[in-house]
């Protein structure tokens, strides 16, 4: 089943065409990668299907129950509420919140708390908030962050960092989960682990999941099709099988590896 639909999707920076008549389609449930070396427009893709940016050419459908819909011309937070999230290649975390306030926040959105409510302090208002709490905390278990709820999200490891932010986007109850290199900067150890996870919640949150990652082995273990990326076009796209027998990505990525 089709959830994301993507049709000559093309970005233009005055001259320089980042991203350029990018086709894409994302099943139901899977976890795709997306390579390509730097420059390519991998960034910019994720910016473009999230609505940081407005293409200059294209289409982008979400299909939801049945009915298609069109993400251009949507806000970021409307984009978000229609089940799409991501992380970013730099952290961006409000790094002086807690933890668990960083993935309460990101659970707003699904509890409906809103300021009425929450500035009467309404029995709904204490209700949702407990709620909150109670699942914020269930899902910084699953990253074992869990006993680091009441750390100042500045004050985490860099890679504790990095995951906090995956349950933040996790938290605003996502069917796309776009993540921008996750596992950047981590030593090998937590990276390989990075990924496992990944995959885990994947299937467990019945997500779909975009993965960019420089790392090629991680890709190809984990990743069911791939996307490859080169001066903002599509050079290939298939099965790691398929990417690693493709004599232009060789080429292009893979020749010096
Ligand atoms: N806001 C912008 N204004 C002008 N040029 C931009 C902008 N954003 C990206 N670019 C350019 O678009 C191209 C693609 O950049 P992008 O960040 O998408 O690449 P990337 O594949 O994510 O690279 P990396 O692997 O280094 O993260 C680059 O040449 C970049 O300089
Ligand atoms: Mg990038």
């Amino acid at each position: 089943m089709t959830l994301m639909k993507v049709e000559k999707l093309t970005k233009n920076f005055g001259g320089l065409s980042a991203v350029s008549g990018v086709d894409l389609t994302l099943k139901n449930k899977e976890l795709v990668g997306l390579i390509g070396p730097n420059g390519a427009g991998k960034t910019t893709l994720f910016n473009l299907l999230t609505g940081v940016y407005s293409p200059s050419e294209g289409s982008i459908d979400l299909v939801q129950d049945g009915t298609t819909v069109s993400l251009i011309g949507k806000r970021t937070d409307q984009i978000a509420e229609l089940g799409v999230a991501r992380t970013f290649q730099n952290i961006r975390l409000f790094k002086n919140l807690t933890v668990l306030d960083n993935v309460r926040i990101g659970l707003h959105n699904k509890y409906g708390v809103n300021t009425f409510s929450s500035l009467l302090r309404t029995p709904g208002f204490y209700r949702a908030e407990e709620k909150m709490t109670e699942e914020a905390m269930k899902l910084l278990e699953v990253f074992a962050l869990d006993e680091k709820a009441d750390y100042l999200a500045k004050n985490l490891p860099y890679g504790d960092q990095r995951r906090l932010e995956i349950v933040r986007a996790l938290a605003t109850d996502p069917k796309i989960l776009f993540l921008d290199e996750p596992a950047a900067g981590m030593n090998p150890r937590e990276s390989v682990e990075l990924t496992q996870l990944i995959r885990q919640i994947q299937k467990e949150f019945d997500l779909s999941v975009v993965l960019i990652e420089h790392d090629m082995s991680v890709v190809m273990n984990v990743c069911e099709r791939i996307y490859v990326l080169e001066h903002g076009r599509l050079l290939a796209h298939g099965t790691p099988e398929e990417i690693r027998a493709n004599k232009e990505v060789v080429r292009a990525y893979l020749g010096g590896e």
